[in-house]
């Protein structure tokens, strides 16, 4: 059995070259086959709200709902890092609240690290954070928490006074503590400055080949997610079409009275 990865690990792996390869969970069973198969980080984002709650954004899903998912996640996992997700408004309101919450997801939920979303502007809430030994991923760019200013989903840092900020932004997390850095739905040539302008890793998700490490969100590689699929998103799969097949065979089989048979019964 592989040694558990830690921080530690994930940023030699930027030292060393070794891409992350990062994947969203939310429950025991995908956590168990990802990590079986070697993914090195497991996210329990908050997208869990959307791909498995069928809510519009992510900002409904709560501190318990959080604790809840990431319990199950870290029930499955032996070897990747688990990173939990803070959800809209448990780490906005006061440094003290957020330092609560993300201990909430240490303790309760067995994470190892959370995340927060924000640039220079969640600076303090990271560093205080930190300063309790709870490790932090940062996430900038295109951020789903913010989609009322952003004006929906859209592609962030194509302006030069967005870059600009972006990079103030990558800087102020390193700065504070934070030890990997999510950068969502920005330029490629963008989040190749980044990456090259910080020491921590940083993970990509739109945002082009140059990033130290890739996270996807495990229901749209999968195809299980119909709703709508971003342009950065690669299907590995169609599980939706085998589940589908699977549930259309059990109704007809139970009506048509094939099943159960006599090996299922006793
Ligand atoms: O919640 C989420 O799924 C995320 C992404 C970075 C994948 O934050």
């Amino acid at each position: 059995m592989n040694k558990p990865k830690t921080v530690i690990d994930i940023q030699r792996m930027k030292a060393e070259g070794e891409k992350i390869a990062v994947l969203t969970a939310y429950d025991y069973p995908f956590a168990r086959l990802m990590d079986q198969v070697g993914i090195d980080v497991i996210l329990v984002g908050d997208s869990v709200v959307s791909v498995v709650s069928g809510y519009e954004t992510t900002l409904p899903v709560t501190m318990d709902e959080m604790v809840y998912h990431t319990r199950a996640v870290v029930r499955g996992t032996r070897n990747a890092l688990v990173v939990a997700d803070m959800p809209f408004l448990s780490y906005q309101v006061d440094p003290v609240e957020a330092r609560r919450n993300a201990g909430r997801l240490v303790k309760e939920g067995g994470a190892q690290a959370v995340k927060l979303e924000g640039g220079e502007n969640v600076a303090e809430t990271i560093r205080a954070i930190v300063a309790m030994d709870v490790p932090v991923v940062a996430h900038i760019g295109l951020t789903p928490q913010s989609i009322h200013r952003m004006g929906g989903y859209r592609v962030q840092g194509k302006q030069e006074e967005q870059a600009r900020q972006l990079l103030a932004d990558a800087r102020a997390v390193e700065e504070a503590g934070a030890f990997a850095l999510v950068l969502e739905g920005i330029p490629a040539a963008l989040a190749r400055e980044i990456t090259a302008a910080v020491s921590i890793p940083t993970i990509g998700i739109g945002a082009g080949i140059d990033c130290d490490g890739q996270v996807l969100v495990i229901h749209d590689i999968l195809g299980l997610c119909e709703k709508y699929s971003p342009k950065f998103v690669k299907r590995y799969a169609d599980v939706s079409g085998t589940i589908s097949g699977g549930i259309s065979d059990y109704i007809r089989e139970v009506k048509g009275g094939q099943f159960p048979g006599e090996e299922h019964s006793f």
